[in-house]
């Protein structure tokens, strides 16, 4: 009988070695450790056997038992071990056709907003055009009716390089190559990246960015700019808004207006966002300037034109609650994977 325990012992062993899944070990437990197992068979042996060789062989056979048991535990957690590694191997294989399953990343809450109002602008017959960041004293000021030593050319201050270019402080600057590019009738929106050599804290930054819009025709009147832009804001707050006109200076419209819009937040009745006034401004606008016309080949004679330059970066501020003007530019991803398209 002791040969026999040997002979199970080895075999256990060698079968053991040889699993390859859980499945197949349960059914090793079972052929040895089971109601008819092998062991259980040996110990129910013990009844034949005399009493002395009972106190040996019992001890033997219980050893046996009990060193299955551990061999059984531990090829269970080899099996495991490998099982996971299989599993966590064939993850890792990927085919570069389907898409990620790891999370994607999100738009910027300035690009969310720009497309919003490309869309918008686009369905009201609108062309989208880029423009070049760095542009020329003269697309940026003095086709704009800023000559030279105009005091206006003071409230934007902005980065310089070698050859006399500088980078855009405003998204007017496009206006002049774009009347060029297309003539009249036009209607087109530029939106784009503005500097401007700023101090900067929770309300200003170097670097920002703005939509500017044109339309040119016959007949354009202010009823027409105050239609596009109420239009306009309905859709990206997605309600009805109130929009007012006040006087507003800028050497390249004439006349040239502040439009607010009714406060957001508070719908009108005041509160700390608008400083208690209702409203909050959003986008100055007005008549182009003939000379602004002129300089872009216009006949002055036979159209007329709206500009507006909206502050993309105070209306994603607005939209999504954005207090800190810095976050745009942080980089954080913390902060600006918030965002997702709709
Ligand atoms: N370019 C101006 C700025 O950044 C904003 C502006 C005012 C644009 C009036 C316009 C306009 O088109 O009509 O300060």
């Amino acid at each position: 009988m002791q040969q026999q325990i040997n002979a199970v012992w080895e075999q256990l062993s060698r079968e053991l070695a040889a699993a390859s899944d859980t499945a197949g070990l349960e059914q090793i437990r079972v052929a040895y450790l089971g109601k008819k197992g092998q062991i259980t068979g040996l110990l129910k042996g013990l009844q034949k056997v005399s009493v002395e060789e009972k106190k040996t062989l019992g001890q033997l056979i219980n050893q046996l038992k009990r060193r299955a048991e551990e061999s059984i535990v531990q090829t269970q957690e080899r099996l495991a071990a490998e099982e996971l590694e299989r599993k966590v191997l064939s993850a890792e294989k990927y085919d570069v056709s389907l898409p990620s399953a790891e999370k994607k990343g999100s738009y910027h809450p300035i690009t969310l907003v720009q497309r919003d109002l490309e869309d918008i602008f686009h369905s009201m017959g609108f062309n989208v055009e880029d423009f070049s960041e760095i542009v020329d004293d003269f697309a940026c000021f003095e086709s704009l009716n800023i000559p030279k030593h105009h005091p206006a050319r003071d409230m934007q201050d902005t980065y310089y390089l070698e050859n006399g270019q500088l980078l855009k402080t405003h998204t007017s600057a496009a206006q002049n190559s774009i009347m060029r590019k297309y003539g009249a009738p036009l209607r087109a929106i530029f939106p784009g990246r503005c500097f401007r050599n700023e101090s900067i804290d929770a309300c200003h930054e170097n670097t920002f960015f703005q939509m500017e819009g044109m339309m040119i025709d016959e007949d354009i009147s202010i009823s027409n700019l105050i239609y596009f832009m109420k239009t306009m804001l309905s859709e990206v707050f997605q309600r009805d808004v109130s929009v007012r006109l006040r006087p507003g200076f800028f050497p390249f419209v004439e006349p040239g207006f502040e439009l607010d819009v009714n406060c957001q937040i508070c719908g009108g009745s005041g509160c700390p966002s608008c400083k208690h006034s209702g409203w909050l401004e959003l986008c100055p606008c007005g008549m182009i300037h003939p000379n602004v016309l002129r300089y872009g080949g216009i006949d002055t004679d036979k159209y007329t034109g709206f500009a507006f330059g909206l502050g993309l970066t105070r209306l994603a501020m607005m939209k999504y609650g954005i207090s800190d003007i810095r976050d745009f530019n942080s980089g954080s991803l913390k902060s600006l994977s918030q965002f997702s398209a709709k």
